[in-house]
């Protein structure tokens, strides 16, 4: 057992204790954050002169040291320390001696752990955007080759109106869109700097917040140290953010699924992105989009699992805090990991227009642009619709679609209808004439749109 603690015990703590109470074999993965902040913390004594010159450099040359031999893969973080803070301060009292005693001068690991957590995230936070970017751009040109691909749109999963690929792709865009923005959004409050906070009532050392916040790159301070030790809003807002970024995931692959099946056939996902069956030679598999789908339950565990961890907590520090990294750590693996799949995936596919095009044509899809060209003729919309039924009833018995359905046969239900009908219901007219924003016929403009946004933000 290796703690920093224990001058105020004669017992030892109990093995299980320990072992439970432990959090090194997790919080390792905070190593790069918890020498950054040290490297800072030591940098401001120094320069504050809590400690001398001579002690500064020597703990920040330790630090450097021990960081670079765990980069060089000699020296490896974990054993028996209690936590990463422990493990980073007693390697270095080990290298150094005395000099090293002083670096937990004005700082606690309640505010360490605080800073750690909150540099971790902001790192993951940062490159999460950037997959979602990557995502965005395949999106991006998925509808930019496919504004003319035609295909049923649904609503309660029957065939409504027609749309373009582009047109429903339009509608993922925007929702990544958001998940990018949500997370800069968080980023943008997250970043202020705990460490100063101390245990919970800051310290008696002059310490200058200021300066160790401008080392670790945040915007200021934080103004309570009591906030800034019990504060996990961020990571809240980030699993919130994350659980949302799956449910979009989610429904993709959802869509994804269906669109693969035997019956619709819209999509061919690649070899490299399917699986195959033990027993069924003829199975291909849409897996990765099942995975993802499955995966977003993890994600909201998480997410759930930390607001309850947070809901009953007083202030300050408590224990259960140390709750907040495996689950998120995880969250932020599974998302990772997603987006990626999700980009390569759409990014390898190919779609079976003819395919979707037939299926817009079969659906009647069409009827609502009917019942709008008999509008068009001067008959009332309520009496149209009524026309347009009987007509889609026709057609059934038939066995047609209502472009191969003969003109007589539309002239029994109204005289208003002429040749022109069968132009006036074509997938192209009923998409082109959509020229509302945001609707089908202006997908140009929302392509240019987004165009420009990818310049600005890159
Ligand atoms: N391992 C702890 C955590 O993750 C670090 C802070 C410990 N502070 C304390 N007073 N025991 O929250």
């Amino acid at each position: 057992m290796a703690q920093l603690w224990g001058g105020r015990f004669t017992g030892e703590t109990d093995e299980l204790v320990y072992a439970f109470n432990q959090s090194l074999p997790f919080d390792r993965r905070l190593f790069f954050q918890d020498i950054r902040g040290s490297l800072a913390h030591a940098e401001m004594l120094k320069r504050q002169g809590i400690i001398s010159a001579q002690e500064g450099d020597s703990i920040i040359e330790g630090l450097r040291a021990i960081q670079n031999d765990v980069l060089e893969g000699k020296l490896t973080v974990g054993g028996n320390d209690e936590d990463i803070h422990s493990f980073v301060e007693a390697e270095l009292i080990r290298r150094i001696g005395d000099p090293g005693k002083m670096l937990h001068t004005g700082i606690s690991r309640n505010d360490q752990v605080a800073l750690d957590m909150r540099l971790y995230m902001r790192d993951e936070t940062d490159g999460i955007r950037k997959l979602l970017l990557s995502l965005l751009h395949t999106i991006a040109a998925i509808m930019e080759e496919n504004t003319e691909t035609y295909m049923p749109g649904f609503t309660h999963m029957q065939k409504a109106q027609p749309v373009t690929l582009a047109h429903h792709f339009g509608a993922y865009f925007e929702m990544f869109r958001r998940d990018y923005e949500r997370l800069g959004s968080v980023r943008e409050r997250m970043n202020v700097c705990p460490l100063g906070s101390g245990a919970l009532a800051g310290t008696t050392y002059p310490l200058d917040r200021e300066l160790t916040a401008n080392l670790l790159e945040f915007d200021r301070p934080c103004d309570n140290s009591m906030d800034g030790v019990s504060d996990r809003d961020y990571v809240l807002e980030i699993l919130s953010s994350l659980s949302i970024i799956m449910t979009h995931l989610s429904r993709l692959s959802e869509e994804i699924i269906i669109w693969n099946s035997n019956e619709y056939g819209f999509i061919e996902l690649s070899d490299a992105y399917s699986t195959g069956s033990s027993i069924m030679p003829q199975k291909k598999n849409p897996d990765i989009a099942e995975l993802i789908r499955g995966k977003t339950g993890r994600v909201y565990a998480a997410m759930n699992s930390l607001f309850v961890t947070m809901k009953g907590l007083p202030l300050a520090y408590n224990k259960d805090m140390q709750e907040d990294k495996e689950m998120t750590f995880d969250a932020v693996d599974t998302v990772k990991g997603c987006l990626k799949l999700m980009e390569g995936m759409l990014r390898t596919s190919t779609w079976n227009s003819a395919r979707m095009k037939e299926s817009a044509t079969m659906g009647f899809s069409n009827a609502t642009d009917a019942a709008d060209y008999l509008v068009r003729k001067g008959v009332p919309f309520r009496d149209a619709h009524g026309i347009i039924g009987r007509l889609v009833l026709n057609c059934i018995s038939r066995g047609c679609s209502m472009d191969e359905l003969p003109l007589e046969e539309y002239k029994k239900e109204s005289p208003a209808f002429e040749n022109d009908i069968y132009d006036a219901i074509s997938l192209s007219a009923c998409v082109s004439r959509r020229t509302t924003k945001g609707a089908p016929g202006s997908v140009g403009e929302e392509l240019e749109l987004i165009r420009k946004w990818f310049i600005e933000e890159e």
